[in-house]
C-alpha cells in the first residue's frame, strides 16, 4: 500500500493493520487522500460516536462518485475495458470501455435531470445486471441523486414497497430479462408495483430484447431518450456524507430495511478491499458474479473495481446455463483473473463433479473468493483443488449490506489460509468485544467505526440504533456469532437472530410469516431455517390452521407457496410446510423455535429443558408429524 511509506513503525502487512487500527483517522485520511479525487478536501476524517449512531467520514470534503469511477480513468485510459457484460448466452458478451460508460453514464443523468429529478431524490432501479443498469447507478451518483436498486428477482408486491418506502419519483427497468434462457416480464412487474405507488411519475424502460411491451403514459424508450441529450454532464459535487444509495434488506422482524450508504467511505472502502481482499492488479479482469441487486454486486461489481480504474464482469446468466461449466468456460473466455462467487454455486457445481472444471483453461485465476454465508470444508476444498488448481488462495469473506464492505477475510498472501475461516480483520477493522482471551465465541460486534459502514436506515434512525448500537453499547452488533481460535483467528458461526441465509440469499423469518399468516386458514405460523446441502438454509414452514379450516393441506402448501413467491420472491418458497395442531410456546405464549429448529435438525437428544413449555405434547406431535412428512431421509 503506497500511502503505507509515511506510516510509522509499519513494515509488514501486520503491523500495517495495527496501525490502521490504532492510528485509524491517519490511516484513512492518507488513503482517503491518495485514492480519491476531491472537489474540496474535507477537513475532519471522523466524527463517530457509536453509542449514539452518529458517523460521519471526511466531513468538508466535495466529491463526485461518478468522476471517482469514470472521468478520471477516461483521463488515463479511455479506451480500457470497464465492463464485460456477461450475457445470458455464452459467447455474447459485450464489452463496454470507460469512454464509452461515462458517455452513457452522461446521457442519462442529462435525461434525469430533463425529468426533474434533482440531487436528494432517490430513483430505484429494477435492472438485471447489465451496462445500462450500472450506468444508472452511475448517472444518479453523478447528479446528486441516491440509487435504490431492488433485485429483478424480487416480486411486484416486493418492489412496490421499496418504492413506496424510498418514495421514489422514478424507477429505472428493461422490458425484459433473460436468464437461463428464460424471458421473464420485468416490465409487467414494475407495472404491477407502480399501481400502488403514487409517488411515481415516471419509468425508464430499457430493451434488453427486441420485443416490445406495452407503454403506459409514465413510461419512456430510455435508448431512444438518451439520444437526444449531450454527452457532458456536470457532476454535482457531492459532500462526503449526502447520500449515495440506499439498498433494502432483511432484518428479524418487521419490514425491509433501506440501508444508507453515503458516499466518500463506501466509495473508499469498496476501491481499498477491492484492491487488497483479492490482490487485483492494474489490467485484471475480475469476475464477481454476484447480481447488482445485492449488496455484493454493488461493492464488487461496480463501485470497487471501477474507483480502481478496473475491468469488471456483469454476469446475466446461472451457473448451470448452458451447463455446469458455464463460470469456468467463461473464466477462459474472458481470461478473469479473480473469480468472486458463492458457496450455494459452489455446493451445487461440486455436485456435478470435476470433469466440467477440468474441461477449460483456468490459469488466468490468481484469487478465489466466497462470499454471503458460511462455506463448508468440502465446498471450500474443492474450490480451492479443483477450480484453482491448488494454486490460488481462496479467501472466505465476511461483511454484510450493513458493512459495505468485507471485513473479515484472509490476506491472499497468508502462508496459511485454514478451510472455512475468514480468519482477519481487514484494515481498520477491529473485531472482538469483552472477550479478550481465545479461543472465544459469542456474538460478532465491530469495536470502532470504518468509512464503509452504513449510517443509518433510511426514515428509521431510531431502528438503525436499536438493531446495530444498542445491543452493545460501544460496538456495532453484526447480528452474527463468531468463534476466534487460539491463534486469533476468525470463523463465523452464523445468524444469532431469526435472519436466515438461503442461497446466500438474507431473508427474515418474520417476512415469510407475515405472508403465511395472511391466508384465510392459517391461525399462526412459524418459519425456521434448517440446514440445506446446497443453499445452505432451507425454508420448513409450521403452520397451524384455523379449527374451520376446510381447504385440502396440498392445496393449502400449494397456496401458501404461490403466496409467498407473489409477496417477496421465489427464493423465501417454503421447503416444506407441516401442518401442526399447536406451536411449542412458552407459558408467556412466546413461540419456541429452539425447540422447532432442534426437531427439524433431527437433534432430538438436544431438544433440551421442555418444562418450561405450556403444553410439552406439542412437541412429540411435532417430532411425529415431522418424520412423516420428511420420511426417512434429511429435508431437501
Ligand atoms: C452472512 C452479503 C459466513 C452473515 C455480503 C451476514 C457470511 C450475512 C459470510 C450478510 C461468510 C456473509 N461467512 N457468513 N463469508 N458472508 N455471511 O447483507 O450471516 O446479504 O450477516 O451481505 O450473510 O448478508 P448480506
Amino acid at each position: 500500500m503506497p500511502e503505507a511509506v509515511g506510516f510509522e513503525g509499519v513494515k509488514d502487512c501486520s503491523s500495517l493493520q495495527e496501525f490502521s487500527v490504532s492510528n485509524s483517522a491517519s490511516f484513512w485520511a492518507a488513503a482517503a487522500r491518495h485514492r480519491l479525487s476531491w472537489i474540496k478536501p474535507f477537513h475532519t476524517v471522523q466524527d463517530c460516536d457509536l453509542s449514539l449512531g452518529r458517523i460521519k467520514w471526511f466531513e468538508g470534503g466535495q466529491l463526485n462518485v461518478s468522476v471517482n469511477c469514470l472521468d478520471r480513468h477516461v483521463d488515463t485510459c479511455p479506451e480500457r475495458v470497464a465492463l464485460i457484460w456477461e450475457r445470458d448466452e455464452p459467447g455474447s458478451e459485450i464489452k463496454v470501455t470507460y469512454r464509452q460508460l461515462l458517455e452513457m453514464t452522461c446521457r442519462l443523468g442529462n435525461l434525469l435531470r430533463r425529468h426533474g429529478v434533482k440531487k436528494g431524490d432517490c430513483v430505484t432501479i429494477y435492472m438485471p445486471p447489465c451496462p445500462l443498469a450500472v450506468a444508472s447507478m452511475l448517472a444518479c451518483a453523478r447528479i446528486g441523486a441516491a440509487h435504490n436498486v431492488v433485485f429483478a428477482g424480487f416480486s411486484a408486491e416486493a418492489l412496490a414497497e421499496r418504492i413506496r418506502d424510498a418514495q421514489s419519483s422514478t424507477v429505472i427497468t428493461v422490458n425484459q430479462g433473460v436468464r437461463a434462457g428464460k424471458v421473464t416480464e420485468l416490465k409487467r412487474t414494475v407495472d404491477a408495483a407502480v399501481k400502488d405507488c403514487p409517488s411515481v411519475q415516471q419509468v425508464l424502460v430499457a430493451m434488453r430484447t427486441e420485443n416490445p411491451v406495452t407503454m403506459t403514459a409514465k413510461d419512456m424508450d430510455m435508448e431512444e431518450e438518451m439520444l437526444k441529450e449531450d454527452v457532458v454532464c456536470e457532476p454535482e459535487a457531492m459532500d462526503s456524507e449526502d447520500v449515495l444509495f440506499l439498498l433494502y434488506t432483511s432484518g428479524s422482524t418487521g419490514k425491509p430495511k433501506g440501508v444508507v450508504h453515503t458516499q466518500a467511505g463506501y466509495l473508499l472502502y469498496a476501491a481499498l478491499t477491492h484492491r487488497y481482499v483479492f490482490s487485483y492488479q492494474d489490467g485484471d479482469v475480475f469476475g464477481c458474479v454476484a447480481d447488482i441487486g445485492w449488496i455484493t454486486g454493488h461493492s464488487y461489481s461496480v463501485y470497487g473495481p471501477l474507483a480502481n480504474g478496473g475491468t469488471t464482469v456483469l454476469f446475466e446468466s446461472t451457473p448451470i446455463y448452458p451447463d455446469p461449466g458455464r463460470y469456468w468456460e467463461m473464466v477462459q473466455r474472458l481470461k478473469i483473473n479473480q473469480f468472486y462467487g458463492a458457496p450455494t454455486a459452489i455446493r451445487l457445481l461440486l455436485k456435478y463433479g470435476d470433469q466440467w472444471v477440468q474441461k477449460y483453461d483456468r490459469s488466468t485465476l490468481k484469487t478465489l473468493g466466497s462470499v454471503g454465508e458460511p462455506i463448508n470444508t468440502e465446498a471450500w476444498e474443492w474450490y480451492h483443488r479443483v477450480v484453482g488448481d491448488g494454486r490460488c488462495p481462496v479467501v472466505d469473506t465476511w461483511w454484510q449490506t450493513e458493512t459495505g464492505g468485507i471485513c473479515i477475510t484472509p490476506r491472499p498472501s497468508d502462508p496459511e489460509i485454514v478451510p472455512g475461516m475468514a480468519m482477519r480483520p481487514f484494515f481498520g477493522i477491529k473485531p472482538g468485544k469483552v472477550v479478550t482471551s481465545n479461543p472465544a465465541s459469542g456474538a460478532l460486534c465491530l469495536a470502532q467505526p470504518w468509512p464503509g459502514m452504513a449510517r443509518t436506515i433510511h426514515n428509521n434512525h431510531q431502528r438503525f440504533i436499536e438493531t446495530y448500537c444498542q445491543p452493545y453499547p460501544g460496538y456495532f452488533f453484526t447480528g452474527d456469532g463468531a468463534y476466534r481460535s487460539k491463534e486469533g483467528y476468525y470463523q463465523i458461526t452464523g445468524r444469532l437472530d431469526d435472519v436466515i441465509n438461503v442461497s446466500g440469499h438474507r431473508i427474515g423469518t418474520a417476512e415469510i410469516e407475515d405472508v403465511v399468516n395472511q391466508c384465510s386458514a392459517v391461525a399462526e405460523s412459524a418459519v425456521i431455517g434448517y440446514s440445506h446441502d446446497i443453499k445452505g438454509q432451507g425454508v420448513y414452514t409450521f403452520v397451524v390452521l384455523k379449527k374451520d379450516a376446510d381447504d385440502q393441506e396440498a392445496d393449502l402448501s400449494q397456496q401458501l407457496n404461490n403466496m409467498v413467491s407473489k409477496n417477496i420472491a421465489k427464493y423465501a418458497c417454503p421447503d416444506f410446510i407441516q401442518f401442526v395442531q399447536r406451536l411449542p410456546k412458552t407459558r408467556s405464549g412466546k413461540i419456541m423455535r429452539r425447540v422447532l429448529r432442534k426437531v427439524v435438525e433431527r437433534d432430538l437428544d438436544g431438544l433440551g429443558d421442555l418444562s418450561t413449555l405450556d403444553d410439552p405434547a406439542a412437541v412429540q406431535e411435532i417430532i411425529q408429524g415431522h418424520r412423516e412428512l420428511c420420511g426417512k431421509q434429511q429435508p431437501s
